[in-house]
């Protein structure tokens, strides 16, 4: 499945920070990603949420080769109109304001740490986020992310962060206050094993903040630009956030990350205080204004409503045969728990069948597809499953 020198070279040559799985793929191409010998592998994973408009969308690929052949990247020091255009665009289909570009979904949480610690000035640098969530792996982001064992060896950690249970209203009541500057949360936590936040807990915290003056920043790094149906998951929960971080689909498979404010919010940083050199260069714009155009498709956001169903209903089904103990799912979004800690030998089997998945914990499975995958790929995966997962004798 891969050639072992590469294996060899890999761990010479990197620091061993993934768990990469045993294959090497040199093309891809809508949901699908081939092999050197051409074997076609179902890419039930999308680089985690990140190629959702499919592999080498033809409109992405379109956009960098003409941008790539007129200018790639310029700094900040200077204006160029494909930024303009993509923030335009992310203002217009979400919250209205202004957005701040970066490259990656952790300098996404940190811009919107920043913006709300500046806001909130010294009196109010108290920041309250979820157990369990996670909004990157950077020092602030860390801090965010409510996983004790990705923070235990990093720590001190930027002071001041308090994490709530999702569902506990009574505990997000407490943990905020006059001193609070924002609440963080995800709609619906991935990197746990895709598990929705209670639409409750969400208007809680949007009433908590007004209360207090403290901002609501929705992560849609992973749940954004129409992974969960509508082109952002908070638009389903009948909240508005005033900070929504993005990242990952964002770019149709390139780095770049934004954050977009509300326009009460938008003016809080001026020059100097927050930055990046490569950010919102032409080349990533170009590609991930192409990228939003496509992933905004009604007729997309349609087809992920009935795969996503196709997808859950099948799970389910491999529950009700005992395959798996529960099954999750928001549109593209879902997951299977087992009833053993076999995920990772889950994962294995998926791959030697030709699917693509990852395990977020001993028990679980997530399948994060990219949108365009098409019913009769959802399908194999369910019956791919159902081979690979023994059910419970
Ligand atoms: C919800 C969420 N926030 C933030 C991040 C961090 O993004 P990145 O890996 O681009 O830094 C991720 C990545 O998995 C994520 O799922």
């Amino acid at each position: 499945m891969i050639d072992e020198t590469l294996v060899m070279r890999e761990a010479a040559a990197l620091m061993p920070t993934y768990a990469r799985q045993p294959v090497a793929f040199v093309r891809g191409e809508g949901a699908a990603l081939y092999d050197a010998e051409g074997r076609r592998y179902v890419d039930c994973m999308a680089g985690i949420s990140m190629s959702n408009v499919g592999h080498c969308h033809p409109d992405v690929v379109a956009a960098i080769r003409a941008q790539a052949g007129r200018l790639i990247n310029t700094s900040n020091l200077y204006y160029t109109e494909p930024m303009i255009e993509l923030a335009e665009w992310l203002r217009d289909a979400s919250l209205g304001g202004r957005v701040f570009f970066c490259n990656s979904g952790a300098e996404a949480s940190e811009a919107a740490l920043k913006l709300a610690r500046k806001r909130g000035g010294p009196e109010r640098a108290e920041v309250v986020a979820l157990a369990d969530g996670f909004h990157g792996r950077t020092m602030g982001s860390l801090s965010l992310t409510g996983q004790p064992d990705k923070q235990e060896a990093f720590r001190p950690l930027v002071p001041s962060v308090r994490h709530v249970d999702p569902g506990d209203l009574e505990g997000l009541s407490t943990a905020v206050g006059p001193a609070t500057a924002a609440v963080f949360l995800e709609v619906v936590q991935g990197e746990i094993g895709v598990h929705p936040v209670p639409n409750a807990f969400i208007r809680h915290a949007r009433e908590v903040c007004d209360r207090h003056g403290a901002l609501l920043v929705i992560d849609e790094i992973q749940t954004g630009l129409s992974r969960t149906g509508p082109l952002f998951a908070y638009q389903a929960e009948g909240v508005e956030p005033d900070v929504i971080c993005l990242a990952k689909s964002l770019g149709g498979g390139v780095p770049v990350g934004a954050i977009v404010a509300r326009p009460e919010v938008s003016d809080t940083f001026a020059p100097g205080d927050h930055g990046s050199t490569f950010a919102a260069g032409p080349l990533v714009c170009a590609a991930a204004l192409a990228a939003c155009r496509a992933l905004a498709e009604p007729a997309l956001q349609e087809h992920v409503r009935a795969q996503g169903a196709r997808l859950l209903a099948g799970l389910r089904a491999l529950v009700a045969q005992g395959h798996a103990a529960e099954a999750r799912g928001r549109g593209l979004m879902c997951a299977i728990d087992l009833p053993r800690p076999r995920a990772a030998d889950a994962v294995a089997g998926l791959l030697a069948e030709g699917y693509l998945a990852n395990n977020t914990s001993a028990r679980t499975v997530r399948f994060l597809p990219p949108l365009v995958i098409e019913a009769h790929d959802v399908e194999g995966l369910v019956a791919a499953l159902g081979r690979v997962l023994p059910p419970l004798g």
